[in-house]
């Protein structure tokens, strides 16, 4: 079946009535950097799923403030707020079901994701071995950038916690899904609904690898050369387009917390028993393993424990053989980079 990160979130009254209400499962889900740029309009959108059931919202500052104003949305979901001190991020994580960290700094213009690694490195390290200790078996979501090595360095701390479940481990790579899907039906005059396309390797510049010649009919509708050239730079730079135009004041917050909604629900449908749910993740992987890739992002089949499948990316062009014959020494290197800093940094 068809990826889904384009289509519109199933959410609210209408798509409630899809679901019996015996349907629904309990699920609880904890957002770690709540009060950020992210955290704030992602809480919105997770309350206004109909999946959610409980909404735990933590951050350094503001996290009461933020589930207060948040929680008096009626819907089901019951939410708190929880600040660090009293043991708040363990009250947060304890029967987490699912935890969607978009904890970190952003970027300033000029800056490259991998000029985040300082900072956002030990925030990620942090939250994870609290994660590891508290809720070992929820599905971790990693948002923090640089996210080719932030997602390793949870690996690292899970597998030194002896809790490790590669299954349950996901880079948050929807936004350039759902990038490449806005871009790509802009130019073909279709619905972005109708207009998917797989974005696999990883999530910072020529690690994002759009393969537009898988997005069906609206594949043709880019001319070879400059045209494609160009829409790949996009889909690849559609970050840096953000931070630039906010000026300083950070970057993509708003698309990247419905795009971070969408992977949410789809991972809520498939633990909930929803059969045919893919979405493309970047997951621990043996596609390029033997390259030294060994995480990419690909199509993945999730199902009630996580990642049940992990799809090669298929026949794709002599373009896109370029494209990701340039991102996997890239990936490779960023993934070097979070293990070993793990070691180092324990
Ligand atoms: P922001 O600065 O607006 O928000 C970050 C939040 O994290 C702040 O509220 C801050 O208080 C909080 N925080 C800091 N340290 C924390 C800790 N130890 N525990 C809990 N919370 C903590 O930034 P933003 O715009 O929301 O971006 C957050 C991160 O997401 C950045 O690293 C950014 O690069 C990344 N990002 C990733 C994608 C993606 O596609 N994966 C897209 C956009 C942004
Ligand atoms: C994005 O793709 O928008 C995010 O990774 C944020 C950034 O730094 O560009």
């Amino acid at each position: 079946s068809a990826l889904r990160s384009a289509a519109p979130l199933r959410q609210g009254f209408a798509s409630s009535r899809l679901f019996s209400s015996s349907s629904i499962v309990n699920k609880n889900v904890a957002v770690l950097g709540a009060s950020g740029g992210i955290g704030q309009p992602l809480s919105l959108l997770l309350k206004n799923d109909p999946l959610v059931t409980e909404l735990r919202l933590f951050d350094v500052r503001l996290a009461p403030g933020v589930a207060a104003d948040v929680s008096h949305v009626n819907t089901p979901a019951i939410t708190t707020g929880f600040s660090p001190e009293n043991d708040g991020l363990k009250k947060a994580l304890t029967g987490a079901d699912i935890i969607v960290i978009p904890a970190g700094v952003p970027r300033k213009p000029g800056m490259t994701r991998d000029d985040l690694f300082n900072t956002n490195a030990s925030i990620v390290r942090d939250l994870a071995k609290t994660a590891a200790e508290v809720a070992p078996k929820a599905h971790m979501l990693i948002i923090s950038n640089p996210v080719n090595s932030t997602v390793p360095i949870v690996a690292e701390v899970y597998k030194k916690a002896g809790v490790y479940d590669a299954k349950r481990l996901y880079g948050v790579t929807t936004l350039d899904v759902t990038r490449a899907s806005t871009f790509l039906s802009g130019i073909a005059g279709l619905k972005p609904s109708e207009v998917i396309v797989p974005v696999v390797g990883g999530h910072s510049g020529v690690t994002i690898v759009p393969l537009l010649s898988q997005a069906g009919s609206a594949s043709s509708s880019v001319s070879a050369g400059e045209q494609y050239e160009k829409l790949v730079h996009r889909i690849q730079f559609g970050g840096d387009e953000v931070v630039k135009a906010k000026d300083g004041a950070g970057s993509a917050t708003l698309s990247m917390a419905y795009a971070a909604a969408v992977f949410t629900n789809s991972l809520l449908r498939a633990v909930n028993g929803e059969s045919g749910v893919k979405e493309c993740a970047y997951v621990e992987s043996p596609l390029y393993k033997d390259q030294g890739a060994t995480f990419f992002a690909s199509p993945v089949s999730l199902g009630k424990n996580g990642v049940e499948d992990i799809h090669p990316i298929g026949n794709i062009t002599g373009e896109e053989q370029k494209l990701l014959e340039a991102a996997l020494p890239e990936l490779k290197k960023n993934i070097e980079k979070g293990v070993s800093w793990v070691a180092e940094n324990p």
